[in-house]
């Protein structure tokens, strides 16, 4: 069952009930200022940091779902509606939701009234926009009553939401025209408050929750708006609100445009105040001129859309499948942007208050994201190594707003140095901007610890050769990938951190997975040394890959697939030795990858393991059997019921590597069922059983051993966005970007009888056509790049601001 319909014209996701199986949200901003929008325009806002920094409140694992948000109520008589539905669910008799790039539009129809809620955030700006059209389109005379209303939060979502002793006293807000100013903590310590404006006149305003909602009332039935009016109240503690009342007479056919806005604002220190307890407001009124009238929103508009025509034009593909298309050219690299913005710090599922910004996570989201604005993410590449330890290990995660290395969780999760190489090899390929390399970073943050970025791959590369077990493969620490796979940890008391319990230094326990990242990115590594002309290092680092790869092929090895791990003990996981757990996804996706057992026929063998054990209808599962009973040498992972998250379900993140893996071994139509399984567009249909958005890819989908088979959970911040993107632009349609060039390597379905990319690469563009008229798999048997033939696969450099064309031909 679907509940709405994808518009490819207009690159949105148009949903046509508000009543979806959960909310369906989208991202608004992609730079400082963003904000989450659910399909009935619930969600929040926040500046740069959705702990530290939050705007507006929202109570998550809430009953009802979703009652915050950016509301709009109309009062028509004694009726009472959201243009959304929500929180006051009065029936519409027409509503629709668009999600768009940057951009959601909710409508909904009510006895001759329309109301068009139209949000996004500016590009360049700290602020969210929120244009609400009201049309009268009945035959009479209309007299609304429209109201605007946000929470605020009081701006660090884990003290706001439960040190009340404190925050029910700090509540503050200035009021001036139809402009309230959030202001709490300003008095103190704080050089920032939040503004919440309407373009034009007001008749009434509130700004505490207990006068607009009422003690006992709340967003379903305010108070406020069933009177009519609000009633001026200035908060003084408790809960500062934004609330803000337009009268409307509509004549038949009339329409009516007001622009609410949510801005965020910081002033220096000495300016904070223009009078003793008065704040500066110059800055809140240059932002609120900004967007003072219509044509200045729809330039704003224009402007947004822009902007993602020329990002989404680096890599457009014309297939003659709909559904790839779609898939290729808005929502898979839609998703990276906001996997690269957000980490894995706030969506619906993370609070943002929990997590911040992953090491492994924010250098695998650069995978998607490096050809969509390559100097955001050389920034983003300097940042996270800047929170590296000296010794080649990371923090795990960082805070957005400071930068700064999360001490609570510290390091020890030895797969992570690894991806910081996966990254900026990736950076190196799509920009050939080799001054990255020497660009000085901190070592944890300290700036007299500086040293070249190179230096810290190679600290990278030598924490793994310097921290191999028993079997001469790497020690897993904490975790390697799998955040759940704690063979360290052993911890028996409710409460406790499976990561961070336990010794991260542990002598035995090994990871074949990272054995496999080694190999895999140990080359790329070696790349990047033979490219600087450092011919002994590059020698050297290919001596400790071929000693990791042989361990891989011996201990490694379990006889029809790839071991996962030693335990603490030296017990093998993920072996036919093992009562449950025989068979990981991980090592098969990453050792194939990495090219280990390709001659020899280990890595065929492997996949077809993974074919015949963990496909299934929905995707392929993370291991099997799955964990039935809690196990103290394996951590996290047996607490999960059978099917669920790492334990057995169909987790998204490592679906791309099987896929990947296929391809790599020249199975194009394997590689593709893979990629199908899982991909939004393609089961768009079973919304009902999917159940969040089918725009994008969710963490993970419940497997074969759940009750609740084909459920996804934790919708949007996954690494299955960049992941996916990168198998299906590279590995499957093969647009490769390498350090000499791009280079042409499909590994498509027999059935596909070509296509087209044209891509945007070190300043040229590239009109690329396959053609597969031979109905093969894989190879290349001829390029043409301007009609003339060239030897191999690999494009000349065009010059930047030329435009080729190339003519591939398969066979
Ligand atoms: C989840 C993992 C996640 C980890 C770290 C676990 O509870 O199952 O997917 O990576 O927490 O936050
Ligand atoms: C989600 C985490 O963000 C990611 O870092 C981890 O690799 C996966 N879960 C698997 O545990």
């Amino acid at each position: 069952m679907k509940f709405g319909y994808f518009d490819d014209r207009n690159k949105e996701y148009v949903i046509t009930t508000p009543q979806t199986p959960l909310p369906w949200i989208n991202y608004l901003g992609s730079e400082d200022f963003f904000s989450l929008v659910s399909n009935t325009a619930g969600g929040y806002s926040f500046y740069r940091d959705a702990r530290m920094r939050r705007l507006t409140r929202y109570r998550y694992n809430n009953s009802p779902l979703d009652m915050d948000g950016h509301r709009i109520y109309i009062k028509d008589g004694d009726t009472v509606w959201n243009p959304g539905w929500q929180p006051t669910k009065t029936p519409l008799d027409s509503y629709s939701c668009r999600h768009g790039l940057g951009y959601t539009v909710v409508e909904g129809k009510k006895d001759g009234v329309t109301a068009r809620q139209e949000l996004f955030v500016p590009k360049g700006d700290a602020c969210e926009l929120d244009r609400v059209t009201v049309c009268n389109e009945s035959a009479a005379v209309k007299e609304l009553d429209l109201f605007s209303y946000v929470e605020f939060c009081l701006w660090d979502a884990v003290d706001d939401s439960s040190n009340f002793q404190r925050n029910y006293s700090t509540g503050e807000v200035e009021v001036e025209g139809s402009v309230i100013y959030h202001k709490t903590e300003y008095r103190e310590r704080r050089n920032h408050y939040a503004v919440f404006w309407a373009n034009c006149p007001v008749d009434s305003f509130d700004t505490t929750r207990d006068a607009f909602c009422g003690v006992y009332g709340g967003p379903a039935d305010p108070q406020a708006v069933r009177a009519g009016h609000c009633s001026g109240s200035i908060a003084h503690g408790w809960a500062p609100v934004g609330a803000l009342h337009i009268h409307l007479t509509l004549a038949p056919g009339e329409s009516r445009s007001i622009l609410f806005g949510l801005g965020y604002i910081e002033n220096p220190q000495e300016e904070k105040f223009i009078a003793p307890g008065v704040i500066n407001k110059t800055r809140a009124h240059a932002m609120m001129a900004r967007y003072a009238t219509d044509a200045q929103i729809d330039a704003a508009r224009i402007a947004l859309r822009t902007h993602w025509e020329e990002l989404l034009s680096t890599y457009h593909l014309e297939s003659g499948e709909e559904k790839l298309n779609r898939m290729v050219n808005i929502w898979h690299q839609y998703q990276c942007m906001v996997t690269f913005n957000m980490s894995r710090s706030a969506s619906y599922y993370e609070s943002g208050t929990g997590r911040g910004m992953g090491f492994r996570d924010s250098c695998q989201d650069l995978l998607g994201f490096v050809h969509i604005i390559p100097s955001r993410a050389r920034e983003r590449i300097l940042d996270i190594a800047a929170t590296q330890f000296e010794d080649g290990s990371a923090y795990h995660q960082y805070q957005p707003l400071t930068k700064k290395g999360n001490r609570d969780v510290g390091s020890g999760f030895n797969d992570d140095p690894l991806w910081l190489i996966a990254g900026t090899a990736a950076y190196l390929r799509e920009t050939g901007d080799w001054s990255i390399l020497e660009e000085q970073v901190p070592f944890d943050n300290d700036a007299a610890k500086a040293q070249p970025l190179m230096e810290h791959l190679r600290r990278s590369f030598n924490f793994t050769c310097t921290h191999l077990g028993p079997h001469g493969l790497p020690l897993i620490g904490r975790a390697d990938w799998n955040d759940c796979l704690n063979l360290n940890c052993f911890s028996e008391h409710p409460g406790e951190s499976f990561q961070i319990t336990g010794p991260s230094e542990g002598p035995v326990a090994e990871s074949v997975f990272i054995a496999g990242m080694f190999v895999k990115y140990g080359h790329e590594y070696a790349e990047l040394c033979d490219h600087l002309n450092l011919t002994e290092e590059a020698a050297a680092a290919r001596k400790h890959i071929d000693a990791v790869e042989q361990a891989v092929l011996t201990a490694g090895w379990d006889g029809a697939w790839f071991r996962r791990a030693y335990d603490a003990f030296g017990n093998p996981i993920g072996s036919k030795e093992c009562a449950e757990g025989q068979i990981f996804i991980e090592p098969q996706g990453m050792c194939v990858m990495a090219g280990i057992g390709r001659e020899t026929g280990q890595a065929a063998q492997a996949l077809a393991s993974v074919e015949e054990r963990l496909d299934t209808k929905y995707g392929v599962v993370l291991l099997q059997p799955a964990y039935t009973g809690y196990q103290l040498n394996l951590g996290e992972i047996s607490s999960y019921p059978p099917g669920y998250k790492e334990n057995a379900g169909i987790f998204c993140h490592n679906n791309p590597w099987i896929s990947c893996a296929e391809a790599t071994l020249g199975h194009g139509d394997r590689a593709f069922a893979v990629y199908r399984k899982t991909c939004p567009a393609y089961i768009e249909d079973i919304s009902e059983i999917h159940r969040t958005e089918p725009y994008v890819y969710s963490q993970m989908v419940a497997g074969k051993d759940a009750p609740t088979f084909g459920e996804a959970k934790n919708s949007w911040l996954t690494g299955t966005a960049a992941w996916t993107f990168f198998n299906i632009s590279q590995y499957i349609l093969g647009i490769q970007p390498t350090l000499d060039g791009l280079k042409v390597d499909p590994c498509i379905p027999h059935t596909l009888s070509g296509f087209t990319v044209t891509r945007r690469f070190r300043g040229a563009v590239y009109h690329i056509t396959v053609d597969n008229a031979a109905g093969v798999q894989h190879g290349v048997k001829a390029v043409t790049v301007d009609g003339k033939a060239i030897c191999g696969n690999v494009l000349p450099l065009a010059a930047a601001g030329t435009e080729v064309t190339v003519q591939v031909t398969m066979g």
